[in-house]
């Protein structure tokens, strides 16, 4: 396990306990109830540990990192007690999940976007494995997220501008860790027919968006037949 992989947990972890976890899955109204549920990027299980609380009838996460995998399995094991179910985490990742289409009520996948290769392509992957009427919930940074490394680590901020600026300019993520302009994530989401219907920001530093989360709803009607 890497420094990187074990203060991300350490943070993780603690903004579970805290309840901030809970608080951002209730600021966008998610309740995981009876449902099917898919966390894509589970990273080291906080996310599913939070969801299960609400009993969902099946509850999956998924990431390409095994190392948090193997955390998160130890994690839920631990801190979700029967009559719970516990979560199964499997390795897999996006573009290409291993679900077959309308398989989920519910599919969250946060702060993950500025690693996929390609937004267009991942969300619609995302939006393939929800049902007709789901509810895909996902989160990222915008462009005020760098400014609060810039004491510490200046060559962060620095990397984070370049990834996206090249992403702008070329459709590659050539550098991961791209910034979101959380208009655009609205504007793909409607084009591929899943409605925004709650976005949440945390604080804005120098006008610009740290954090943004968006909860959309997965039309009846293909965007197809819309036209
Ligand atoms: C910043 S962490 C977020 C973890 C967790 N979702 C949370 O909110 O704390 C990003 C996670 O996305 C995973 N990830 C990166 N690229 C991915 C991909 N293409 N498909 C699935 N997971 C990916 C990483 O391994 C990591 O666990």
């Amino acid at each position: 396990m890497t420094k990187w992989h074990r203060s991300y947990i350490q943070n993780a972890y603690r903004e579970l306990e805290r309840g901030i976890t809970r608080k951002q899955l209730d600021t966008l109204g998610i309740n995981a109830t009876g449902k099917r549920v898919l966390d894509v990027g589970c990273g080291p299980g906080n996310l599913l540990v939070a969801l299960s609380v609400d009993t969902p009838k099946f509850l999956v996460g998924v990431d390409v990192d095994a190392i948090f995998l193997s955390f998160g399995r130890s994690q839920v094991e631990k801190l979700v007690e029967r009559p719970l179910a516990t979560p199964v985490l499997l390795r897999a990742a996006l573009p290409t999940l291993p679900f077959a289409d309308a398989s989920f009520d519910l599919v969250t996948c946060f702060l993950v976007m500025p690693h996929v290769p390609d937004d267009y392509v991942a969300l619609t992957e995302l939006t393939r494995v929800l049902k007709p009427g789901g509810t895909l919930a996902i989160s990222g940074h915008g462009f005020g997220f760098p400014l609060r490394y810039l004491k510490r680590f200046r060559l962060k901020p620095l990397q984070m501008y370049l990834a996206s600026l090249i992403y702008r300019c070329t459709g590659k993520k050539l550098i991961r860790n791209t910034l979101q302009n959380d208009r655009k994530m609205c504007d793909i989401l409607s084009n591929i027919g899943v409605i925004p219907e709650v976005q949440h920001y945390n604080k804005k530093l120098l006008g610009c968006v740290a954090t943004y989360w968006i909860k959309a709803i997965k039309s009846e009607v293909s965007p197809k037949a819309m036209q």
